[in-house]
């Protein structure tokens, strides 16, 4: 299947982590079993983060521990350190997540420590991930600008994208976290990371602030990569970068690949189902009131 893209599900975790209102366990289970049953290979259940940083995320070995499981579908979780990697590994994640950023100040506003801390302290995840055969992903934030920084230049992409491949990460996902990137800039920044770091070990997880996310992702496409992230209902930012709103929705994704001829293997009608429920779910959750 060569016109085949890959949709990584990161509503449960990206979409959720900046929700204001806390969301029972309960739903995130609900929702998770939901998006299992869509045709969905990877979903991001979580993230073994501080409760203290990121509230919402405080049960993450709860909910990984008690959604029901399809065999073909792969459950990740983002982990920072090995406190979180340790935690993963109880609830059975099939899959982790390290992350770092391209912007020093982002990386101490998210994670407390330099870039070149972040690696330190991922390079014995990535050792006692490999010996237990789970597969590293990982995550550059800030790829098209920063919120504290502004500018980024796309070669301080590329090292640390080149970095976090050379350490074992399968994947890593390029992340413009504040929605800032244009066709231009995406461009610029993938024509750097490309000259270190295969198109096929790389994703696409482009926020959707300024409604520019699907054509980033149409010009990441035309330049080889087949994987990009997305979230139920365009949930989503990331508590540490103000102004970021919500992931590129899912099923906006999904309809725009299917119109320019990708197959992705989502089931569309099921998608939208789960849409109208998390939106029920959140709708109730925020007192009726339409935001
Ligand atoms: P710290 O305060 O420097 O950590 O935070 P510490 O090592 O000094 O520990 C402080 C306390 O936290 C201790 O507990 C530790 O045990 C506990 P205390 O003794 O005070 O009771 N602790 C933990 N607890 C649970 N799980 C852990 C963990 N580690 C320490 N893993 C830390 C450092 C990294 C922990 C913190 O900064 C943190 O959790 N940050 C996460 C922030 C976050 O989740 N941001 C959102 C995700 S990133 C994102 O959204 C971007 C992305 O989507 C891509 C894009 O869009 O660009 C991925
Ligand atoms: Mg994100």
């Amino acid at each position: 299947m060569d016109k085949f893209v890959h949709i990584y599900e990161v509503g449960p975790r990206d979409g959720l982590q900046n929700e204001k209102v806390i969301i029972p366990t309960v739903q995130k289970i609900a929702l998770i079993n939901a998006l299992s049953k869509l045709g969905f290979k990877r979903i991001e259940a979580t993230a073994f983060v501080s409760a203290k940083w990121v509230p919402q995320m405080a049960d993450a070995s709860e909910v990984l521990t008690n959604i029901i499981r399809e065999p073909d579908v792969v459950y990740g979780a983002l982990v920072p350190n090995m406190i979180g990697f340790e935690k993963a590994l109880e609830a059975k994640a099939d899959e982790v997540a390290i992350f770092a950023a391209a912007s020093e100040t982002f990386s101490q506003k998210n994670i407390n420590c330099s870039i070149a801390e972040s690696l330190q302290r991922f390079a014995p995840i990535i050792d006692a991930a490999k010996k237990r055969n789970i597969r590293v992903r990982g995550y550059v934030s800030c790829v098209a600008g920063c919120p504290y920084e502004g500018h980024i230049a796309p070669k301080a992409v590329a090292d640390l994208t080149a970095q976090m491949f050379e350490m074992g990460c399968y994947e890593i996902s390029l992340g413009d976290t504040i929605g800032i990137g244009t066709p231009l800039t995406i461009e610029a920044m993938l024509a750097s990371v490309l000259e270190c770091v295969p198109s096929k070990n790389l994703a696409g997880h482009y926020h959707d602030t300024n409604g520019q996310a699907l054509t980033n992702v149409k010009v990441s496409l035309d330049m080889g990569l087949r994987s990009f992230d997305s979230a139920i209902g365009g949930l989503g930012g990331c508590p540490y970068a103000p102004g970021a709103k919500g992931n590129v929705s899912t099923s906006a994704l999904a309809n725009m690949l299917l119109n320019e001829g990708w197959q992705t293997g989502i089931d569309l009608e099921g998608l939208e189902k789960v849409e109208i429920m998390m939106g029920n779910i959140m709708h109730e959750l925020e007192g009726g009131i339409d935001v």
